[in-house]
C-alpha cells in the first residue's frame, strides 16, 4: 500500500514511518518543510502528486500553552488542517488516519471514557482538535480518527522540545536525588511504537470511524514516575508534589483515561498494559524490577 505520513520526523510520525515500512508498505514521509497542512493548496498539490492509498496525519500544533496563546494558529493547523487533509483525501480516494487526543474530554468522569461519551474540551488545544475531528467526520467517509493519550517515543517530541517525561524523570533523579511529581492527573502512558503498530492493524480493514487508542490501564504521573524508577533501579526520593507546586497555566482534565471499546469490538485491539510498553522502551524485562524507590 502507498502510505504518506505527515509529521514524519515527529515523536509519533517516526514510529509510524517505521511500522508501515516494516509491514512492507511503500512509505512517503513528509515533514513540515515538505507540506503545510494549514494551507489547502500545499496539501492538495503534494497529495495529488503522490496519490497515496492511505494518508496518516500525526502533524499538529499541540503545545497546550502555545495553543492558548495563539488560538487562530491552533485552529488553522488542528481544525482547518484536518479539513484540508480530509478534502484532498476524498478527492484522490485515499483513506485518512488522523490522530486526536484525550484532551477532548473535561476529566469529570471517574471511569474510562468511551467513544460515545460527549466531549467537552477545557482548552484551546482540546477544542481545536475536536473541531478537526468534526471536520474529518463531516468531509470524508474513509477515515480512522484515533484518540490517544500521554504518548512517548524514542524520537523527541518536536513541539515540546528536548526530553520526554521518562527522560526528564531520569535526568532529575540523577541531578537532584529527589523528584516531586503530581498525582492529581490520571492518564494512560502510551508508547508511540505500540500506537503505530495499532495503526497498521487498523489500516487493513474498512471499519472506518472514531477509535480510542491507548495502552491498557491507567496511572497518575506520580505512579508513572515510580514505575520508571523501579524498572531502571534508580535510587531516588520520589515525593508527591503539593497541590500548588506546579500550577497549570491551562486547565487540563484530571482524568483522561480512554477505553479502547471500538477496537475491542472489532477484535483488533493490539494494545498491552502501559507497564509493558514502558519496559520495552527502557529495554528492561519484568525480572529486573526491584524495590529501589523510597
Ligand atoms: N504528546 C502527547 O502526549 C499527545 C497526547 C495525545 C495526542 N497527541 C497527538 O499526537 C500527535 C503527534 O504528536 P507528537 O508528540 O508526535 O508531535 P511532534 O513530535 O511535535 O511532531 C509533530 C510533527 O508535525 C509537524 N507539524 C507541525 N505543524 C505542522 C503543520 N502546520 N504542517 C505540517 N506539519 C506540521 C512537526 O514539524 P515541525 O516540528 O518542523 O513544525 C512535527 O514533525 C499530535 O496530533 C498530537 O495532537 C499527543
Amino acid at each position: 500500500m502507498k502510505v504518506v505520513v505527515l509529521g514524519s520526523n515527529g515523536q509519533l510520525g517516526s514510529d509510524v514511518v517505521r511500522a508501515f515500512a516494516e509491514n512492507g508498505d511503500d512509505v512517503f514521509p513528509l515533514t513540515h518543510s515538505d507540506i503545510e497542512i494549514a494551507n489547502g493548496e500545499s496539501v492538495a498539490s503534494k497529495l495529488r502528486e503522490l496519490q497515496p492509498a492511505l494518508v496518516v496525519n500525526t502533524a499538529a500544533m499541540h503545545h497546550v500553552e502555545n495553543c492558548e496563546l495563539k488560538p487562530e494558529s491552533a485552529f488553522a493547523v488542528n481544525a482547518l488542517g484536518a479539513r484540508n487533509l480530509a478534502l484532498t483525501a476524498r478527492d484522490i480516494g485515499a483513506v485518512l488516519i488522523h490522530v486526536s487526543t484525550d484532551y477532548v474530554f473535561d476529566g469529570g468522569k471517574t471511569s474510562p471514557y468511551e467513544e460515545g461519551d460527549p466531549p467537552r474540551p477545557l482548552s484551546v488545544y482540546g477544542n481545536s482538535k475536536l473541531a478537526g475531528e468534526y471536520f474529518v467526520r463531516a468531509t470524508l467517509d474513509k477515515h480512522f480518527l484515533l484518540r490517544t493519550s500521554a504518548i512517548y517515543g524514542k524520537s523527541p517530541c518536536r513541539a515540546k522540545g528536548g526530553l520526554n517525561f521518562i527522560q526528564l524523570m531520569l535526568k532529575l533523579a540523577k541531578e537532584r536525588g529527589e523528584v516531586r511529581v503530581v498525582d492529581s492527573e490520571i492518564v494512560t502512558p502510551t508508547s508511540t511504537s505500540d500506537l503505530a503498530r495499532q495503526m497498521v492493524a487498523l489500516s487493513r480493514c474498512d471499519s472506518y470511524g472514531l477509535y480510542h487508542a491507548t495502552a491498557e490501564g491507567a496511572c497518575s504521573w506520580f505512579e508513572f514516575a515510580r514505575e520508571i524508577f523501579t524498572l531502571t533501579n534508580t535510587i531516588v526520593r520520589l515525593k508527591v508534589a503539593g497541590p500548588n507546586e506546579f500550577p497549570a497555566k491551562v486547565p487540563r482534565p484530571k482524568y483522561s483515561v480512554l477505553e479502547n471499546r471500538g477496537l475491542k469490538l472489532l477484535g483488533l485491539n493490539t494494545f498491552r498494559p502501559w507497564q509493558e510498553g514502558l519496559q520495552d522502551y527502557l529495554g528492561v524485562s519484568q525480572s529486573h524490577k526491584a524495590a529501589t524507590t523510597r
